[in-house]
């Protein structure tokens, strides 16, 4: 078989194929890997038991069965879901937004995969790129470009935080904005590292957007309203020139691949044209569970009650943990300030840290290797192959003897 450049290009090596590979094989195969690699979100009685009171009310009502499996949804998305959505926008939020300012996807991967290439590429003479303010970050849109040199980012500075924390922070000194930028881009908090982009840093890259004339995406999938994975208050305030992308999975409901684009209407009508094509229709499912979230005014509560609490939690446990075991270690955790994971950075590893990913995954724990999230970042930087990305929604039992044997690697390697 012949491939085309798309073929070739999709079919070879990814950092996200190897990654869902990775968490297929744990959580799906074989149970006994200590699972802190993907962004599975963790299992949440609670907000599952919701669910299944939403799912009963569905199947025993004809009609909702119906329009669940029954009826492809419009183009835009689910009529009902769109006009809660507005007045959910409207109320909670301030934000001015009609039906046509929002578009749902099948996942916000998909809508990625149609931002990206919807804007960066060829534009006849030039070639444009999108431009990540601060990297690293998420790795999932790195192999999404149909095509090469679509990713550019900027090297963040760092400021170190009392004897074992970090912060990355965006060098507006260095964000070369140039005319063939296509649009800024940020997940906030940020996968992998759990930063979240200040609300003044956030100002200020809205502004440089709208002077350059250019978009600023914002990735919303663990940030505010909903899941509203943040430490601290943020606020993420409405403008025509930002397009905000949020997600359900990190609510707890990854399988039913739902995502939500809130934008300026011309965008989202160009995005509804590209979905159609690629997906005919989204699914049903995870918009008729928001539907019912939001129809029982239960979306804020579950968030505020049931999910930040949870992850707070594991996030301050896991973090007691590390200290404990990694006394001796010289190491640094990036300020956790949103999202379920833990950064950490080995300064001093005597190897690179696809290596240490591997001798982990050898020792039957699956954590992040730090490398590809620098996929924005060509040039050399030591720092790139120093950090790893641990997730924190696995149960304490799983955490404690991950935790362990990262600490007793990293300390072999040290005294080695
Ligand atoms: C920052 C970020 N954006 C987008 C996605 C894609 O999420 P989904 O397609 O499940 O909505 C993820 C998934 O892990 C993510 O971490």
């Amino acid at each position: 078989m012949k491939l085309s450049q798309f073929g070739q290009q999709l079919t070879s090596d990814s950092g996200i194929f190897d990654l869902m590979a990775d968490l297929g094989q744990a959580l799906n195969v074989n149970p006994n890997l200590l699972f802190l690699g993907g962004g599975n979100p963790a299992k949440i009685d609670g907000f599952e038991q919701l669910i299944s009171t939403y799912l009963h009310q569905i199947a025993d009502d004809p009609k909702a069965l119906n329009q669940l499996v029954g009826i492809y949804q419009s183009p835009q998305g689910s009529e009902v879901l769109l006009d809660l959505l507005v007045d959910y926008f409207n109320e909670e939020y301030n934000w001015p937004v009609e039906r046509d300012n929002i578009a749902i996807t099948n996942g916000s991967q998909s809508a990625f995969f149609i931002l990206i290439n919807m804007l960066a590429g060829s534009h006849g003479a030039s070639h444009k790129h999108f431009l990540f303010p601060l990297v690293p970050e998420y790795l999932g849109y790195s192999d999404q470009a149909l095509g090469e040199g679509y990713f550019k980012g900027c090297k963040p500075k760092i400021e170190l935080i009392g004897d074992d924390l970090f912060k990355y922070k965006i060098d507006f000194s260095a964000l070369d904005i140039q005319s063939d930028t296509a649009a800024l881009c940020i997940s906030r908090p940020t996968n992998p590292t759990g930063n979240m982009v200040s609300d003044s840093e956030l100002n200020q890259l809205s502004e440089l957007a709208r002077a350059h004339e250019i978009p600023l995406i914002i990735d919303c999938a663990y940030g505010a309203p909903f899941p509203n994975i943040c430490y601290q208050p943020n606020k993420h305030p409405w403008d025509d020139n930002h397009i905000n992308v949020f997600s359900l999975s990190k609510l707890g409901l990854p399988a039913v691949r739902t995502g939500i684009v809130v934008a300026d209407k011309p965008v989202i009508e160009r995005l509804v044209k590209i979905n159609t094509i690629m997906s005919l229709a989204n699914g049903n499912l995870g918009p008729a569970l928001l539907t019912k979230l939001l129809q029982n005014n239960q979306l804020n509560a579950v968030c505020e009650d049931v999910i930040l609490p949870f992850y707070q939690q594991k996030r301050d446990w896991v973090i007691a943990q590390i200290r404990q075991s990694f006394t001796g270690i010289q190491y640094r955790i990036h300020q956790p300030e949103g999202a379920f994971f833990v950064w950490l950075w080995f300064e001093n590893l005597s190897i690179g840290s696809t290596e240490l990913y591997q001798i982990l995954k050898q020792k039957g724990v699956l954590v992040m290797d730090g490398e590809p999230f620098f996929f924005a970042l060509p040039e050399d930087w030591p720092h790139k192959n120093q950090c790893l990305r641990l997730s924190y929604c696995q149960n304490e039992n799983v955490l404690t003897q991950a935790v362990e044997i990262i600490a007793e690697v990293v300390r072999d390697l040290a005294s080695s």
